[in-house]
């Protein structure tokens, strides 16, 4: 059977919101009481576990033979041909401490292949998504990435090792080397915004490890789809399921990249 993938990324667009206005909603209501603790500084809530089984539910009906990869576990089915990627609240510590960055992350993948993405940012009412074929989009609006053909005038995002310190000493020599040599890191504490902020050129680039594939499925696309290059640490194409990401604009992603790649050789 074909599908529709432009028909079925506006659904997924208009769940996410939904859903968005949900965990929106919580928000206000949310104490530290409600937090569980599923690891090292990994936290989760009613909120994430609600808002994945709402979007689980859904998806269900748009796309019956699909299974899930979804970060809570609500279902682990295995689609033949078609998986959803989900992340149902990325940037979970922001939303328990009440900063205003966090999102929801939905992608599709046909076999092996990403056909679809979508991120939603709940804070600022951002909807970033693209489909197999299509350019991306903000809000109904073409993005792109950047043009910065320079490591030395890019805005850079990254995410801070938290639980896994194995490589931490070639992170911050990376940090260091970046510091010294960019506009600036930013640290966000949502990977799946990060992404989307290099689709639409507000980032030039993005890397970070120890990242599953629900954080990267739907923002890889994403920036791909906006013209933009995504790679691991080698600068090979296994970023989705070998927990390191590299992403950035075309024009400036040989030099940006090449530099990670020395850094975590
Ligand atoms: C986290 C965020 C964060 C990144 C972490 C992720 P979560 O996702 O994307 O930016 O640094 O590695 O785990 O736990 O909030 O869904
Ligand atoms: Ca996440
Ligand atoms: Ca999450």
């Amino acid at each position: 059977m074909s599908i529709d993938l432009q028909t079925l990324c506006q659904e997924v667009c208009l769940l996410s919101k939904d859903v968005g206005a949900f965990i929106r909603s919580e928000r206000d209501e949310f104490s530290s009481e409600k937090i569980e603790v599923k690891g090292k500084n990994d936290f989760v809530s009613y909120v994430d576990k609600t808002s994945e089984k709402r979007i689980i539910d859904k998806l269900s009906v748009l796309l019956p033979e699909a299974g899930f990869i979804a970060e809570e576990g609500t279902s682990t089915k295995k689609g033949e041909i078609y998986n959803w990627i989900i992340d149902p609240l990325d940037g979970t510590t922001n939303f328990i401490h009440g900063i205003p960055c966090f999102a929801i992350s939905i992608a599709l993948m046909r076999k092996d292949e990403l056909v679809l993405g979508v991120i939603y940012e709940i804070n600022f009412d951002e909807c970033f998504y693209a489909w197999e074929g299509s350019k991306s989009f903000l809000n109904g609006k073409e993005i792109y990435v950047s043009e910065t053909s320079k490591v030395a005038d890019s805005l850079l995002a990254t995410g801070f090792p938290y639980y896994d310190y194995s490589r931490i000493d070639e992170y911050m020599e990376l940090f260091k080397h970046f510091m010294k040599n960019s506009r600036g890191l930013r640290r966000l504490g949502s990977a799946a915004t990060d992404l989307a902020y290099v689709a639409c050129g507000r980032f030039d680039g993005f890397y970070e490890y120890c990242l599953q594939p629900w954080d990267v499925a739907a923002g890889a696309f994403i920036v791909q789809q906006a013209g933009g290059k995504v790679t691991d640490f080698k600068g090979e194409g296994n970023y989705l399921f070998n927990r390191e990401i590299v992403a950035g604009n075309s024009a400036f992603f040989i030099e940006f990249s090449d530099i990670v790649k020395k850094h975590f050789k």
